[in-house]
């Protein structure tokens, strides 16, 4: 309360060039004086000082690069084969190991549903965007039927923690409310939300407003998955619940396998604390995090911090060295969140330059055109040289990858794109049940129907036909 006045937050923000904060002051009501005097008591403005002047200690990605060498894994191949990779385990004994700790309850969800969802454009949400392709069904609907499939299917409670932030929140628990959370019940379901940082103004480091008496902020990343998990006590419980692995992913992406034994089971039989889903680059190039050890430390190295020659490697069969491309699916060993509590705070920021909209110097709302902030995020990635024997395990990527990224019409990551993959999931899945399917027409699997070819072969007459566009749902 002692900082309510101007003198004080002057002294505040003077050694730091941030009295630009106080510019509209006159203009403000006492409730707004008091809400820009809490923004400002709450930053960590030394923090973001260092950040803009760029004195943190960035990887050399280029060297590192070139002394890391391919993580351990599981390849498709090897899991087809029966023949079980690096690890010696075949798929069946997996699925076994993966199976038996979903019937146990030992395994919870992470779905992280923070992000602002810029590129897509729509007014809502990501996690709200209808895009089941004849149902309608929401990104959350699809991921929520899929632990609910996964609960019923091994007779057990899966809990589900969905971290949101100030930017989703509101809207996802009231739309979340407005459906019964799509059949989960509340015991089930934590709605956490993840922390926000400011942004600064890229030529001049200036702290940006997106009102008068209003700093602007943005959500800190997924990386504040940690401290979000922490603060609100979702880590707790899932200790008190006896919850031992949790599958993490993001709400972008809804052919992501949720809870898949194989994953899992891999994950166990490897007393591993990371096990990470990954799919294999088609070109060196890929835009896709390059999972890589370094110096016996799991990396995601991101392809624009590969250099073109170590992305180019190959080895001795003529494949890419660098091959296995993360798509943010991971398991973590609880302990090993709980370990990420301690460490969180050197989890390094990552710096992006944005178009912020705010108000300028002269009192007029601003939208740029071009970037002209940075924003600062932590990313969940940089928990994995964290873990103990990590490992990935392949999947192929049309029964795992299709995000949502931008609006209709662009080149890529588009709802068409995205419908189109999950269409052409649950075509290949009932033509292996031995159905046929008109031309022309489109069949929909709900997670609830069945969540994998064969409960699909389980549930479906044999020698179906559809002749007309259908939704299948429970
Ligand atoms: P992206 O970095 O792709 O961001 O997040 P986004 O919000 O989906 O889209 P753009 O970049 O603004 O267009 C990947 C996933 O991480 C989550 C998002 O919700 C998405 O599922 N995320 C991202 C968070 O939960 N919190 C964040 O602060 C950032």
């Amino acid at each position: 309360m002692h900082m309510i006045d101007r003198e004080s937050l002057t002294k505040l923000l003077e050694p730091r060039g941030q009295t630009h904060l106080l510019a509209f002051w006159d203009e403000l009501d006492s409730q707004q004086r008091t809400d820009l005097a809490k923004q400002v008591a709450n930053l960590d403005l030394d923090l973001i000082s260092s950040l803009y002047r760029g004195d943190v200690d960035l990887p050399d990605w280029a060297d590192l690069s070139r002394r890391a060498t391919p993580p351990p894994a599981v390849r498709l191949t090897e899991r087809r084969a029966g023949t079980g990779g690096d690890l010696g385990v075949t798929d069946v004994q997996a699925i076994q190991r993966g199976e038996a700790a979903l019937r146990d309850g030992k395994v919870g969800v992470i779905l992280t549903a923070g992000g602002q969802g810029s590129r897509l454009g729509f007014e809502l949400p990501k996690s709200l965007y209808p895009i089941g392709p004849i149902s309608k069904a929401s990104l959350l609907q699809i991921h929520i039927e899929k632990v609910r499939a996964t609960a019923a299917k091994f007779d057990v409670n899966v809990p589900l923690y969905v971290m949101t932030s100030p930017a989703t929140h509101a809207d996802t628990v009231r739309f979340l409310a407005d459906n019964d959370n799509f059949g989960l019940t509340d015991h089930d379901l934590t709605v956490f939300c993840q922390g926000c940082m400011p942004a600064v103004d890229i030529e001049t480091g200036h702290l940006l407003l997106a009102d008068k008496h209003q700093l602007f902020m943005s959500p800190n990343g997924h990386g504040g998955t940690i401290a979000a998990l922490e603060d609100s006590g979702a880590l707790d419980a899932m200790r008190q619940r006896g919850i031992e692995q949790l599958f993490y992913l993001q709400v972008d992406n809804p052919l992501v396998p949720i809870c898949d034994p194989a994953l899992i089971g891999y994950h166990i039989l490897a007393n591993s604390e990371l096990a990470s889903l990954t799919i294999a680059k088609q070109e060196p190039q890929d835009k896709l995090g390059n999972f890589a050890m370094i110096d016996g430390r799991l990396h995601v190295i991101e392809y624009s911090d590969l250099p073109d020659d170590v992305a180019q490697q190959r080895d001795e069969h003529g494949e890419l060295k660098f091959w296995a491309g993360s798509i943010a699916v991971h398991v973590f060993e609880r302990a090993l969140l709980e370990r990420a509590v301690e460490i969180k705070e050197t989890l390094p920021f990552h710096i992006a330059r944005k178009n912020v909209p705010h108000i300028g110097a002269d009192g007029t709302h601003v939208t740029p055109t071009e970037p002209n902030a940075l924003k600062f995020e932590k990313f969940i990635f940089d928990l994995l040289p964290a873990a103990q024997r990590p490992i990935v395990v392949e999947y192929a990527e049309a029964e795992c990858f299709a995000p949502l990224k931008n609006a209709p019409g662009a080149p890529k990551d588009t709802p068409e794109y995205v419908q189109r993959m999950l269409l052409a999931q649950h075509h290949r899945w009932l033509t292996a049940a031995g159905a046929s399917i008109a031309d022309r027409v489109d069949v929909e699997i709900s997670p609830l129907y069945a969540l994998d070819a064969a409960a699909v072969e389980q549930r479906l007459p044999p020698d179906h036909f559809f002749d007309k566009s259908e939704y299948l749902r429970d």
